[in-house]
Protein backbone atom coordinates (compact mmCIF):
# COMPACT_ATOMS: atom_id res chain seq x y z
CA UNK A 1 0.00 0.00 0.00
CA UNK A 2 1.37 3.43 -0.61
CA UNK A 3 1.78 5.48 2.19
CA UNK A 4 0.55 9.05 2.31
CA UNK A 5 3.91 10.72 1.30
CA UNK A 6 4.64 8.75 -1.87
CA UNK A 7 1.16 8.95 -3.33
CA UNK A 8 0.21 7.40 -6.61
CA UNK A 9 1.18 9.10 -9.85
CA UNK A 10 -2.64 9.72 -10.58
CA UNK A 11 -3.45 11.53 -7.27
CA UNK A 12 -0.50 13.34 -7.38
CA UNK A 13 -2.17 15.89 -9.92
CA UNK A 14 -4.61 16.63 -7.19
CA UNK A 15 -2.04 18.94 -5.09
CA UNK A 16 -3.54 22.11 -5.92
CA UNK A 17 -6.95 20.70 -4.31
CA UNK A 18 -4.57 19.23 -1.44
CA UNK A 19 -2.64 22.51 -0.65
CA UNK A 20 -6.31 24.25 -0.26
CA UNK A 21 -7.58 22.23 1.71
CA UNK A 22 -4.36 21.90 4.15
CA UNK A 23 -4.18 25.50 3.79
CA UNK A 24 -7.69 26.23 5.17
CA UNK A 25 -7.72 23.29 7.95
CA UNK A 26 -3.80 23.84 8.64
CA UNK A 27 -4.26 19.50 7.88
CA UNK A 28 -1.14 17.77 7.90
CA UNK A 29 -1.56 14.57 4.98
CA UNK A 30 -4.36 13.81 3.11
CA UNK A 31 -5.12 10.52 1.31
CA UNK A 32 -7.73 10.20 -1.43
CA UNK A 33 -10.08 7.52 -1.93
CA UNK A 34 -13.16 6.41 -4.01
CA UNK A 35 -15.92 7.32 -1.00
CA UNK A 36 -15.81 9.17 2.21
CA UNK A 37 -16.75 6.04 3.76
CA UNK A 38 -13.64 4.26 2.78
CA UNK A 39 -12.25 7.11 3.97
CA UNK A 40 -14.48 6.68 7.22
CA UNK A 41 -12.98 2.87 7.80
CA UNK A 42 -9.20 4.14 7.79
CA UNK A 43 -10.03 7.05 10.06
CA UNK A 44 -11.80 4.07 12.54
CA UNK A 45 -9.03 1.63 12.36
CA UNK A 46 -5.97 4.44 13.34
CA UNK A 47 -8.63 5.53 15.91
CA UNK A 48 -8.54 1.92 17.26
CA UNK A 49 -4.58 1.72 16.65
CA UNK A 50 -3.94 4.78 18.55
CA UNK A 51 -6.32 5.13 21.33
CA UNK A 52 -6.75 1.65 21.62
CA UNK A 53 -5.02 -2.13 21.91
CA UNK A 54 -6.46 -3.61 18.13
CA UNK A 55 -7.17 -6.92 19.84
CA UNK A 56 -9.66 -4.75 22.46
CA UNK A 57 -13.20 -3.83 21.56
CA UNK A 58 -13.57 -0.64 20.73
CA UNK A 59 -16.17 1.63 20.09
CA UNK A 60 -17.05 5.08 18.35
CA UNK A 61 -19.98 7.65 18.74
CA UNK A 62 -21.78 8.49 15.87
CA UNK A 63 -24.88 10.65 15.29
CA UNK A 64 -28.21 9.76 15.28
CA UNK A 65 -29.42 11.56 12.59
CA UNK A 66 -27.05 10.55 9.94
CA UNK A 67 -27.02 8.39 6.61
CA UNK A 68 -26.04 5.13 7.33
CA UNK A 69 -22.65 4.82 5.57
CA UNK A 70 -20.87 5.98 8.82
CA UNK A 71 -22.21 3.07 10.64
CA UNK A 72 -21.81 0.71 8.03
CA UNK A 73 -18.31 1.93 7.63
CA UNK A 74 -17.20 1.12 11.61
CA UNK A 75 -18.78 -2.41 10.98
CA UNK A 76 -16.07 -3.08 8.09
CA UNK A 77 -13.65 -1.96 10.44
CA UNK A 78 -14.44 -3.98 13.24
CA UNK A 79 -15.75 -0.84 15.68
CA UNK A 80 -18.85 -1.11 17.36
CA UNK A 81 -20.92 2.15 16.20
CA UNK A 82 -23.03 3.47 19.76
CA UNK A 83 -25.07 6.68 18.97
CA UNK A 84 -25.53 9.74 20.51
CA UNK A 85 -29.00 11.38 20.68
CA UNK A 86 -29.29 15.09 18.18
CA UNK A 87 -30.52 18.68 19.70
CA UNK A 88 -33.95 18.69 18.49
CA UNK A 89 -33.40 22.15 16.60
CA UNK A 90 -30.91 21.14 14.43
CA UNK A 91 -30.38 17.32 14.04
CA UNK A 92 -27.00 17.39 15.48
CA UNK A 93 -25.42 16.05 19.16
CA UNK A 94 -24.39 18.03 21.44
CA UNK A 95 -21.52 17.81 24.36
CA UNK A 96 -23.99 16.26 26.56
CA UNK A 97 -25.31 13.59 24.71
CA UNK A 98 -21.88 12.63 22.93
CA UNK A 99 -20.81 12.61 26.48
CA UNK A 100 -23.95 9.88 27.56
CA UNK A 101 -22.38 7.35 25.15
CA UNK A 102 -18.55 7.41 26.05
CA UNK A 103 -17.34 4.42 28.20
CA UNK A 104 -14.03 2.77 28.24
CA UNK A 105 -14.17 1.22 25.22
CA UNK A 106 -14.77 4.61 23.44
CA UNK A 107 -11.80 5.21 20.69
CA UNK A 108 -13.54 8.16 18.86
CA UNK A 109 -16.60 10.62 18.10
CA UNK A 110 -17.67 11.36 14.80
CA UNK A 111 -19.16 14.80 14.41
CA UNK A 112 -21.74 14.76 10.92
CA UNK A 113 -22.14 18.39 9.62
CA UNK A 114 -25.66 17.88 8.66
CA UNK A 115 -27.25 19.75 5.42
CA UNK A 116 -24.10 22.29 5.86
CA UNK A 117 -25.11 23.01 9.68
CA UNK A 118 -21.69 24.12 11.73
CA UNK A 119 -21.69 24.22 15.52
CA UNK A 120 -18.64 25.50 18.26
CA UNK A 121 -17.10 21.83 18.27
CA UNK A 122 -14.36 23.22 20.62
CA UNK A 123 -15.71 22.17 23.80
CA UNK A 124 -15.98 18.57 22.16
CA UNK A 125 -12.80 18.55 21.27
CA UNK A 126 -11.62 19.81 24.62
CA UNK A 127 -13.44 17.01 26.29
CA UNK A 128 -11.85 14.16 23.40
CA UNK A 129 -8.50 15.68 24.57
CA UNK A 130 -9.53 14.90 27.81
CA UNK A 131 -10.85 11.71 27.26
CA UNK A 132 -7.87 10.65 25.33
CA UNK A 133 -10.16 9.77 21.82
CA UNK A 134 -10.06 11.16 18.63
CA UNK A 135 -12.78 13.49 17.39
CA UNK A 136 -13.71 13.12 13.39
CA UNK A 137 -15.30 15.60 11.47
CA UNK A 138 -17.65 14.44 8.75
CA UNK A 139 -18.04 16.76 6.42
CA UNK A 140 -19.70 15.10 3.30
CA UNK A 141 -22.64 17.78 3.48
CA UNK A 142 -20.37 21.03 4.61
CA UNK A 143 -17.54 21.70 1.78
CA UNK A 144 -16.41 24.99 2.34
CA UNK A 145 -18.78 25.53 5.44
CA UNK A 146 -17.48 28.44 8.47
CA UNK A 147 -17.67 27.56 12.00
CA UNK A 148 -18.87 29.86 14.28
CA UNK A 149 -15.39 31.32 14.88
CA UNK A 150 -15.06 32.24 11.20
CA UNK A 151 -12.63 29.11 10.72
CA UNK A 152 -12.81 26.49 8.00
CA UNK A 153 -14.89 22.84 8.63
CA UNK A 154 -12.19 19.74 9.07
CA UNK A 155 -10.08 23.03 11.37
CA UNK A 156 -10.90 21.30 14.64
CA UNK A 157 -11.07 17.33 14.13
CA UNK A 158 -8.34 14.98 14.63
CA UNK A 159 -9.08 13.84 11.07
CA UNK A 160 -11.60 15.20 8.72
CA UNK A 161 -13.79 12.97 6.20
CA UNK A 162 -14.44 14.48 2.58
CA UNK A 163 -16.93 13.40 -0.22
CA UNK A 164 -17.33 14.35 -3.51
CA UNK A 165 -19.70 11.86 -4.85
CA UNK A 166 -23.37 12.28 -5.95
CA UNK A 167 -25.91 14.43 -3.80
CA UNK A 168 -23.12 16.20 -2.17
CA UNK A 169 -21.73 19.96 -2.97
CA UNK A 170 -19.17 18.69 -5.63
CA UNK A 171 -20.13 15.41 -7.06
CA UNK A 172 -17.14 14.56 -9.31
CA UNK A 173 -16.23 11.30 -7.57
CA UNK A 174 -13.97 10.64 -4.72
CA UNK A 175 -13.60 10.75 -1.14
CA UNK A 176 -10.64 11.80 1.52
CA UNK A 177 -9.07 11.93 4.36
CA UNK A 178 -7.59 14.87 5.94
CA UNK A 179 -4.96 13.78 8.64
CA UNK A 180 -4.32 17.11 10.97
CA UNK A 181 -0.92 15.75 12.46
CA UNK A 182 1.89 14.41 11.61
CA UNK A 183 1.86 11.79 14.62
CA UNK A 184 -1.24 10.45 13.18
CA UNK A 185 -0.08 10.64 9.68
CA UNK A 186 2.67 8.10 10.85
CA UNK A 187 -0.12 5.85 12.07
CA UNK A 188 -2.25 6.28 9.14
CA UNK A 189 0.74 4.60 7.18
CA UNK A 190 1.30 1.87 9.58
CA UNK A 191 -3.04 0.90 9.00
CA UNK A 192 -2.18 1.10 5.02
CA UNK A 193 0.37 -0.74 5.20
CA UNK A 194 -1.63 -3.24 7.77
CA UNK A 195 -4.98 -3.00 5.89
CA UNK A 196 -4.65 -2.64 2.05
CA UNK A 197 -7.91 -1.53 -0.30
CA UNK A 198 -8.93 -5.22 -0.98
CA UNK A 199 -9.97 -6.24 -4.27
CA UNK A 200 -13.31 -4.10 -5.46
CA UNK A 201 -16.26 -5.29 -6.66
CA UNK A 202 -16.73 -3.77 -10.21
CA UNK A 203 -18.53 -0.56 -10.47
CA UNK A 204 -21.84 -2.73 -12.31
CA UNK A 205 -21.87 -4.62 -9.04
CA UNK A 206 -21.42 -1.73 -6.66
CA UNK A 207 -24.10 0.32 -8.51
CA UNK A 208 -26.44 -3.51 -8.67
CA UNK A 209 -25.59 -4.00 -4.91
CA UNK A 210 -26.80 -0.31 -3.68
CA UNK A 211 -29.90 -0.12 -5.10
CA UNK A 212 -30.23 -3.32 -3.35
CA UNK A 213 -29.38 -1.39 -0.28
CA UNK A 214 -31.18 1.86 -1.03
CA UNK A 215 -34.76 -0.50 -1.09
CA UNK A 216 -34.22 -2.41 1.89
CA UNK A 217 -33.42 0.62 3.33
CA UNK A 218 -36.65 2.24 2.05
CA UNK A 219 -38.64 -0.77 2.43
CA UNK A 220 -37.69 -0.58 6.42
CA UNK A 221 -37.95 2.80 7.49
CA UNK A 222 -41.21 2.76 6.12
CA UNK A 223 -41.87 0.11 8.10
CA UNK A 224 -41.03 2.10 11.63
CA UNK A 225 -42.48 5.31 10.32
CA UNK A 226 -45.65 3.42 9.82
CA UNK A 227 -45.26 2.40 12.98
CA UNK A 228 -45.83 -1.32 11.03
CA UNK A 229 -43.10 -2.85 13.04
CA UNK A 230 -40.70 -1.64 16.10
CA UNK A 231 -37.80 -3.59 15.71
CA UNK A 232 -35.90 -3.74 12.45
CA UNK A 233 -32.08 -4.27 13.79
CA UNK A 234 -32.16 -8.08 14.12
CA UNK A 235 -33.43 -8.27 10.46
CA UNK A 236 -30.97 -5.68 9.40
CA UNK A 237 -28.12 -6.45 11.32
CA UNK A 238 -28.04 -10.55 9.57
CA UNK A 239 -28.48 -8.76 6.04
CA UNK A 240 -26.03 -5.95 6.47
CA UNK A 241 -22.89 -8.25 6.15
CA UNK A 242 -23.76 -8.84 1.99
CA UNK A 243 -23.35 -5.32 1.28
CA UNK A 244 -19.32 -5.17 2.21
CA UNK A 245 -18.53 -4.84 -1.16
CA UNK A 246 -19.73 -1.31 -1.11
CA UNK A 247 -17.90 0.92 1.14
CA UNK A 248 -14.06 0.21 0.27
CA UNK A 249 -12.85 1.80 -3.06
CA UNK A 250 -10.44 3.38 -4.56
CA UNK A 251 -10.32 6.93 -6.24
CA UNK A 252 -11.36 6.55 -9.91
CA UNK A 253 -11.27 9.62 -11.86
CA UNK A 254 -9.17 12.90 -9.36
CA UNK A 255 -8.83 14.78 -12.96
CA UNK A 256 -13.00 15.06 -12.63
CA UNK A 257 -12.46 15.93 -9.26
CA UNK A 258 -9.29 18.72 -9.91
CA UNK A 259 -11.38 20.31 -13.16
CA UNK A 260 -14.51 20.37 -10.47
CA UNK A 261 -12.59 21.95 -7.66
CA UNK A 262 -12.16 25.86 -9.01
CA UNK A 263 -16.48 25.59 -9.26
CA UNK A 264 -16.94 25.35 -5.73
CA UNK A 265 -17.39 28.76 -5.08
CA UNK A 266 -20.18 29.14 -7.56
CA UNK A 267 -22.02 26.55 -6.19
CA UNK A 268 -22.09 27.29 -2.98
CA UNK A 269 -23.59 30.81 -3.99
CA UNK A 270 -26.11 28.92 -6.16
CA UNK A 271 -27.27 26.66 -3.49
CA UNK A 272 -26.97 29.88 -1.19
CA UNK A 273 -29.50 31.94 -3.01
CA UNK A 274 -32.06 28.96 -3.38
CA UNK A 275 -32.24 29.16 0.33
CA UNK A 276 -32.46 32.68 0.30
CA UNK A 277 -35.66 32.45 -2.39
CA UNK A 278 -37.09 29.56 -0.17
CA UNK A 279 -36.60 31.39 3.01
CA UNK A 280 -38.30 34.61 1.26
CA UNK A 281 -41.50 32.27 1.04
CA UNK A 282 -41.65 30.29 3.56
CA UNK A 283 -41.31 32.70 6.59
CA UNK A 284 -44.62 31.69 7.52
CA UNK A 285 -46.39 28.34 8.08
CA UNK A 286 -46.88 25.33 9.89
CA UNK A 287 -42.80 24.66 10.70
CA UNK A 288 -39.40 25.67 12.10
CA UNK A 289 -36.63 26.33 9.46
CA UNK A 290 -33.16 25.08 9.83
CA UNK A 291 -31.29 28.68 9.30
CA UNK A 292 -27.71 27.67 10.49
CA UNK A 293 -26.60 27.74 6.37
CA UNK A 294 -27.12 31.72 7.02
CA UNK A 295 -23.76 31.33 9.37
CA UNK A 296 -22.14 28.27 7.88
CA UNK A 297 -22.38 29.98 4.18
CA UNK A 298 -23.32 26.21 3.02
CA UNK A 299 -26.75 24.94 2.21
CA UNK A 300 -27.08 21.22 1.23
CA UNK A 301 -30.43 20.36 1.34
CA UNK A 302 -33.05 23.54 2.57
CA UNK A 303 -34.96 21.87 5.38
CA UNK A 304 -38.07 22.68 7.18
CA UNK A 305 -39.00 20.98 10.84
CA UNK A 306 -43.27 20.20 10.37
CA UNK A 307 -45.49 20.82 12.88
CA UNK A 308 -47.65 18.15 11.45
CA UNK A 309 -45.56 14.50 11.83
CA UNK A 310 -48.85 12.43 11.25
CA UNK A 311 -49.10 13.80 7.58
CA UNK A 312 -45.48 14.10 6.67
CA UNK A 313 -45.60 11.06 4.19
CA UNK A 314 -48.88 12.13 2.65
CA UNK A 315 -47.67 15.89 2.31
CA UNK A 316 -43.92 15.01 1.15
CA UNK A 317 -45.79 12.81 -1.61
CA UNK A 318 -48.63 15.55 -2.51
CA UNK A 319 -45.00 18.03 -3.32
CA UNK A 320 -43.92 15.46 -5.05
CA UNK A 321 -46.91 14.54 -7.47
CA UNK A 322 -46.57 18.23 -8.06
CA UNK A 323 -42.80 17.87 -9.78
CA UNK A 324 -40.90 18.39 -6.95
CA UNK A 325 -38.00 16.69 -5.03
CA UNK A 326 -38.47 16.33 -1.28
CA UNK A 327 -36.72 13.86 1.17
CA UNK A 328 -37.45 13.30 4.50
CA UNK A 329 -33.80 12.47 6.33
CA UNK A 330 -32.50 11.19 8.41
CA UNK A 331 -34.20 7.87 10.19
CA UNK A 332 -32.25 7.60 13.31
CA UNK A 333 -29.38 4.95 12.52
CA UNK A 334 -29.97 3.42 15.97
CA UNK A 335 -32.98 1.84 14.78
CA UNK A 336 -31.21 -0.07 12.94
CA UNK A 337 -27.57 -0.92 14.93
CA UNK A 338 -28.60 -0.18 18.19
CA UNK A 339 -31.99 0.25 19.41
CA UNK A 340 -30.75 0.36 22.83
CA UNK A 341 -28.92 3.37 22.21
CA UNK A 342 -32.55 5.03 22.14
CA UNK A 343 -32.59 8.52 20.96
CA UNK A 344 -35.92 10.03 21.63
CA UNK A 345 -35.06 13.79 19.74
CA UNK A 346 -33.84 11.92 17.27
CA UNK A 347 -37.40 10.31 16.47
CA UNK A 348 -39.20 13.48 16.47
CA UNK A 349 -36.86 14.90 14.13
CA UNK A 350 -36.70 12.32 11.78
CA UNK A 351 -40.79 12.25 11.76
CA UNK A 352 -40.99 15.89 10.96
CA UNK A 353 -38.04 16.98 8.24
CA UNK A 354 -38.55 17.95 5.14
CA UNK A 355 -35.72 18.68 2.95
CA UNK A 356 -35.83 20.86 -0.35
CA UNK A 357 -33.38 20.55 -3.63
CA UNK A 358 -30.98 23.71 -3.56
CA UNK A 359 -28.41 22.65 -6.05
CA UNK A 360 -27.51 22.98 -10.00
CA UNK A 361 -30.59 20.91 -11.25
CA UNK A 362 -32.85 23.48 -9.76
CA UNK A 363 -33.17 27.26 -11.06
CA UNK A 364 -34.92 30.21 -9.20
CA UNK A 365 -38.22 29.55 -10.92
CA UNK A 366 -38.32 25.66 -9.88
CA UNK A 367 -37.65 27.19 -5.99
CA UNK A 368 -40.41 29.63 -6.23
CA UNK A 369 -42.94 27.12 -7.62
CA UNK A 370 -41.49 24.45 -5.11
CA UNK A 371 -42.11 27.28 -2.39
CA UNK A 372 -45.80 27.46 -3.69
CA UNK A 373 -46.22 23.98 -3.81
CA UNK A 374 -45.23 23.52 -0.17
CA UNK A 375 -47.54 25.86 1.35
CA UNK A 376 -50.56 25.15 -0.86
CA UNK A 377 -50.38 21.40 0.45
CA UNK A 378 -49.81 22.38 3.83
CA UNK A 379 -52.78 24.38 3.78
CA UNK A 380 -54.69 21.39 2.44
CA UNK A 381 -53.46 19.14 4.93
CA UNK A 382 -53.13 21.36 7.73
CA UNK A 383 -56.18 24.22 7.44
CA UNK A 384 -55.77 27.73 9.25
CA UNK A 385 -51.86 26.75 9.68
CA UNK A 386 -50.37 28.97 6.89
CA UNK A 387 -52.08 32.47 6.07
CA UNK A 388 -53.14 33.82 2.89
CA UNK A 389 -50.38 36.25 2.84
CA UNK A 390 -47.91 33.77 2.25
CA UNK A 391 -48.74 33.02 -0.92
C1 LIG B 1 -22.67 12.55 6.36
C2 LIG B 1 -22.21 11.54 5.34
N1 LIG B 1 -21.06 10.88 5.55
C3 LIG B 1 -20.60 9.98 4.66
C4 LIG B 1 -21.30 9.70 3.53
C5 LIG B 1 -20.75 8.69 2.56
O1 LIG B 1 -20.26 9.30 1.41
P1 LIG B 1 -19.70 8.40 0.20
O2 LIG B 1 -20.88 8.11 -0.65
O3 LIG B 1 -18.69 9.25 -0.49
O4 LIG B 1 -19.13 7.19 0.81
C6 LIG B 1 -22.49 10.36 3.26
C7 LIG B 1 -23.23 10.01 2.02
O5 LIG B 1 -24.35 9.88 1.88
C8 LIG B 1 -22.97 11.30 4.19
O6 LIG B 1 -24.12 11.97 3.98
Amino acid sequence: MTSVLEKPETHRILQPVELDLLRQTNGAAIEWFGRAATALYYAYKIAQRVVRSIDRESEVILPSISCATPANAALLAGVTPRFADVDPATGMPTLQTVQQRWNPNTCAVVFIHLFGQTADLRPLAEWCREKKILLIEDIAQALGARLPDGTSVGSVGDLSVYSFNPTKILECGGGALLIHSSELTSVSTEVSAAAPLPREITDADAMTLGLSYRNLHHSLVTLLRERAIHEVSSAFLKLQPAFRGLYLRGLKNPASLLNAWPRLQDVLRHRYVSAETYDASLSSGPWKRLNQWHESGVCWRYSLLVDFPDKLVRFSEAVRRDGFHVSNLYWPVNEFFRPSDECPNADSFARRIVNLWVDQTVDREWVERCAESVLRNAERLHPDSVTLEAF
